[in-house]
């Protein structure tokens, strides 16, 4: 086997910046502001920030820590830290479940790349315009969205063929700072609108009364899919990763990064939708589901002064924030075809973009001409985001923090925690995190996932 030097990233802020990257993502401006409108606003904002502290910064921590010491893709990374155990399937599983979320995220990232196409030409200035139609009738069609989930997909190939440093890193630096103004922009124009106030209120004012057991599980799968973690994204980019980084306060700037992100995004969103259905006199429906993004919003666009120039800038905002994931997603492929199957960069590219974009294909033709063709119930493309989301992530995340409190033992863990002492962080504070991991993390999760079979 050849023995070239593994890549790297080459800057703090640039890894801090990719990972962060990757956690920030349709997850946040698609996902996060209508499932906080299903699930009762602020108090699903509290149960999440709750979730985020207790049981998912605690496996960030875990997968950064597994990827940085096994310093390779997944499956590698796991048997470098335990040879010749089964554990390295777990990381087989990992790759597998980022190629499957890649196949039906390129379907959504397509959408936004479409979207972004049509505001550039004005086409959500009718306030007439029946956008559900629209929107129904674009996603049902056979051609149309297989494009532009191909072109999405092809985008997400051209940067990793440039590799870690020219590719992910160089584009997350740029993506994110631009992705970053643009939303601020929009937010001011949200916010300043009339009657805006009342979707601020919305936000943060919380309704116990909304919260049930499904609340927790929304909010558990949603945590799991913003922060990126349980499929291997965080354990790859951490591979590439200095020894000298902070694992600790790297994984608390991305968590809190990517918070911030989606509360920024849904004050970009939330508070305009209130402001225009006050003004029509109806409903405001922020727990419209996924079409929130896609109908809700254009229309609110096309109703608000400036709306043309807002829709520009919030879809180039969302293909943004979805290709920053995205490349996250297929690197992981991409590592492991390259680390396990022997083939070059460009020629593991070519692979990932074939697998995910047939069964891509797949998730997007659910839509139209496969609508009625089920796989337990549910279309292809709700299979794969139920699958991932509810199911594969947190078992995922679940095994991560089982190897890293039980396999790994305190001793290492600590160690890697402070760079074997080169790093002053209290001892309270690592015992803490390893305990939350050993014993609070694994428990909670199956805790919740029992309640969601019993119930
Ligand atoms: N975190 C991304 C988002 O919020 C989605 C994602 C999930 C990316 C899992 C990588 C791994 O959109």
């Amino acid at each position: 086997m050849e023995n070239k030097p593994r890549e790297t990233f080459g800057s703090r802020m640039g890894m801090l910046l990719a990972m962060s990257g990757s956690a920030i993502g349709l997850g946040n401006i698609w996902r996060f502001p209508y499932t906080l409108g299903q699930n009762g606003g602020a108090a699903f904002l509290l149960i999440y920030v709750l979730m985020l502290v207790l049981i998912c910064l605690p496996v960030m921590v875990s997968e950064y820590l597994i990827g940085r010491r096994g310093g390779s893709n997944p499956f590698r990374s796991f048997d470098n830290l335990s040879p010749g155990s089964k554990w390295r399937w777990i990381g087989f599983v990992a790759v597998l479940a980022s190629a499957c979320i890649l196949s039906f995220y390129c379907v959504v990232g397509g959408w936004s790349v479409k979207y972004l196409f049509d505001s550039f030409s004005f086409a959500f200035s009718d306030a007439q315009s029946d956008y559900a139609a629209n929107f129904s009738s674009f996603i049902g069609s056979p051609f149309k969205p297989l494009l532009y989930t191909l072109i999405f997909l092809c985008l997400t190939g051209l940067i990793i063929v440039f590799g870690v440093r020219k590719g992910i890193e160089r584009m997350a630096k740029i993506m994110i700072t631009v992705l970053f103004v643009i939303i601020v922009l929009v937010v001011v124009r949200s916010l300043t609108l009339p009657g805006a106030v009342e979707g601020v209120r919305y936000m943060f004012v919380p309704d116990f009364s909304k919260v049930t057991a499904d609340t927790v599980i929304a909010a558990m799968g949603q945590a799991f899919f913003s922060l990126s973690i349980g499929c291997g994204c965080i354990l790859t980019y951490a591979s590439y990763v200095s020894k000298e980084e902070n694992i600790l306060a790297s994984s608390a700037w991305i968590s809190f990064f990517d918070t911030v992100f989606a509360i920024i995004a849904g004050l970009a969103i939330i508070p305009a939708v209130y402001a225009i259905a006050y003004m029509n006199g109806v409903d405001p429906n922020v727990g419209a589901g996924p079409g929130l993004v896609f109908i809700t919003l254009p229309g609110v666009f096309s109703q608000m002064p400036l709306g043309g120039v807002a829709a520009i800038l919030f879809f180039l905002a969302l293909m943004l924030a979805a290709i920053t994931s995205s490349i996250s997603l297929m690197e992981v492929v991409v590592a492991f075809i390259i680390e396990e199957l022997h083939r070059s960069r460009v020629i593991a590219v070519v692979m990932t973009f074939l697998i995910c974009g047939v069964v891509g294909v797949f998730c997007s033709l659910s839509f139209g001409p496969l609508e009625g063709f089920k796989l337990f119930g549910l279309s292809v493309f709700d299979f794969f985001d139920y699958i991932t989301s509810n199911i594969m992530l947190p078992v995922g995340g679940l095994l991560l923090a089982v190897f890293a409190g039980w396999r790994l033992k305190r001793a290492n863990y600590l160690d890697e925690l402070t760079n074997s002492g080169k790093l002053k962080i209290p001892r309270w504070l690592c015992l803490t995190i390893y305990y939350l991991v050993k014993f609070v993390a694994p428990i909670a999760i199956s805790v919740i996932f029992l309640n969601c079979i019993l119930s």
